[in-house]
């Protein structure tokens, strides 16, 4: 028996007796007390009261490794998890672990004081978001690991739809976008032989419950809180995240996966400009390969893109004026 227990009656909302909850778990009515003051300290509101019992007034937007634990239905992702208060950066720590650890574990902090987006860029990483590594340890050649990537946006974009109703899009190339406004980042780290992928590092920005005043205004960010008018319970959508990217995993390489990631492109058709280390090029998006690379119509040329930084432009006609 153990505070979670006590949580599942609780989690009605409603007055239970004291009673009522020791008989059904077969214990005292002092045990009850004490997984109460256990739930208190982990930040849960409980209100109490002669002759009504218990009722749940607050719960804490907290990581709890228990409550994930219990509700998470993966197999194997995140069956292993590390949660911190404060890491420098998930990604890091990960990385760390990687050579070490099992395939699926994964690592979680309430903040980072070093989160790394792509391009070297800071990532901004205050309490109330989804700071999130999984260790991924495909056998797979260095050139399928974009498969890793597209799987991950495509089950992210499904827990958003099936959880909140909120339709996400991704900005190419795995860039998450509610109503034209970023939500979620994915950064991946790999460590490798010269043809043959050792682990994969996913690295997961998603803008929950946190404020967005870190974020640049340029970068155009929202967060589900935002979108959806109340702040969301981060431990099951942590759940649902994993158990979505562990499905999608075990069918990454399929049509399928290429065919919805593809589907829910907000780049293809668009004016684009992508910066890259080989220098800027502007064109339109014409298509999205299977391998993940970009087809951009620049002139009367048709272009490759394989990695770069994307951003929308207006459409050409405006472009032009
Ligand atoms: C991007 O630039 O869009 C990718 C952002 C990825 C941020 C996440 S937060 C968890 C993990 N740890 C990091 O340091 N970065 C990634």
């Amino acid at each position: 028996m153990s505070a979670l227990d006590i949580l599942s009656f609780l989690n009605s909302g409603e007055w239970v007796s004291g009673e009522e909850m020791a008989k059904r778990l077969a214990i005292s009515r002092a045990a009850v007390w004490k997984q109460i003051q256990v739930l208190r300290q982990r930040g849960y509101e409980v209100s109490a009261s002669t002759g009504k019992g218990y009722k749940l007034v607050k719960k804490p937007d907290l990581l709890d490794a228990d409550r994930i634990s219990c509700c998470l239905q993966t197999k194997w992702l995140g069956r292993d998890m590390r949660i911190s208060d404060e890491v420098g950066s998930t990604n890091a720590v990960a990385l760390s672990l990687a050579r070490d650890c099992p395939n699926g574990t994964v690592v979680l902090a309430e903040t980072q004081k070093e989160g790394r987006g792509r391009l070297s860029r800071p990532w901004a990483s205050p309490p109330g978001g989804i700071w999130m590594s999984l260790i991924l340890k495909p056998k797979m050649p260095l050139n399928l690991i974009y498969q890793i990537n597209m799987a991950a946006s495509v089950a992210l974009c499904r827990v958003f739809s099936s959880l909140f109703g909120l339709d996400a899009g991704i900005k190419w190339p795995n860039d998450l976008l509610i109503r034209e406004l970023k939500i979620c980042g994915i950064l991946m780290e790999v460590g490798a032989q010269v043809d043959r992928l050792d682990y994969a590092v996913v690295g997961l920005g998603l803008n929950a419950n946190n404020n967005l005043s870190g974020f640049p205004a340029e970068w155009r960010t929202t967060s589900l809180a935002a979108q959806l008018g109340h702040d969301i319970d981060r431990c099951e959508l942590i759940c649902r995240i994993l158990e979505e990217i562990e499905v999608a995993y075990e069918n990454m390489g399929s049509k399928d996966i290429y065919e919805e990631w593809r589907s829910r492109s907000l780049t293809l058709n668009r004016q684009v400009r992508i910066t890259s280390a080989a220098g800027d090029l502007v064109g339109q998006a014409v298509d999205l390969a299977e391998d993940g690379a970009l087809l951009l119509r620049t002139g009367d040329k048709l272009k490759r893109v394989l990695a770069g930084d994307c951003i929308h432009l207006r459409p050409m006609q405006a472009e032009a004026l």
